[in-house]
């Protein structure tokens, strides 16, 4: 499996060390607030994991399966194969995600969960791709920044495949062009 990068690009220190600053950042904000965070599955998992065990406050966990993406290539457009448990609406929202790219499925969700009636609703991802966004969307809590390669690993997959690498890397290229 480590065969198929090209090179590793964010060790597990590294994704510690963000999980850990804004776990503490959410922490700060949302004391006394007891929030939703919701997952975007599948790719939140690891992330949702280490970033929870970082917020010392009370918080409630959610999942959404809302996938927009076939392959490598964004469609822009997503399905809910998996809806929230709970009920949004009047409660404070944090959406996570492992990376955004064009923006489209944060920027979606964002707007599901407005229109659903929540009191607020901020986003977090792990991952920043640095590409210029389709959709104009603020991300609240960005863990780092990636440049515009595909990424697998701690989440990220190609085809389902390499969600269970610890750290993140760049895929080679041959593997999918
Ligand atoms: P967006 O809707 O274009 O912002 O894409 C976000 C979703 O696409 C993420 O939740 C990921 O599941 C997937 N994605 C975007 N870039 C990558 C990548 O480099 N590797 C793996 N998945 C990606
Ligand atoms: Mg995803």
């Amino acid at each position: 499996m480590q065969n198929d990068l090209a090179k590793v690009l964010i060790s597990e220190d590294e994704i510690i060390d963000c999980c850990k600053r804004l776990g503490k950042q959410i922490e700060s904000d949302y004391k006394d607030k007891n929030p939703i965070v919701v997952g975007l599955l599948k790719g939140c998992e690891p992330f949702m994991s280490d970033l929870i065990k970082n917020i010392n406050t009370y918080i409630r966990t959610d999942y959404m399966d809302c996938s927009s993406y076939n392959g490598t290539v964004s469609t822009g457009s997503i399905i809910i194969k998996k809806d929230l448990d709970e009920d949004v609406s009047g409660q404070d929202v944090i959406i996570v995600d492992d990376i955004i790219d064009s923006g489209a499925t944060l920027y979606e969700i964002v707007d599901i969960l407005k229109k659903r009636g929540a009191k607020s609703v901020k986003t977090c991802v792990l991952l920043s791709k640095d590409v210029k966004r389709k959709f104009d969307l603020h991300v609240d809590y960005v863990g780092t920044t990636v440049p515009n390669e595909f990424v697998v690993g701690y989440g990220l997959d190609f085809n389902e495949a390499y969600r269970n690498l610890p750290y993140i890397g760049v895929l080679k290229e041959e593997l999918y062009k």
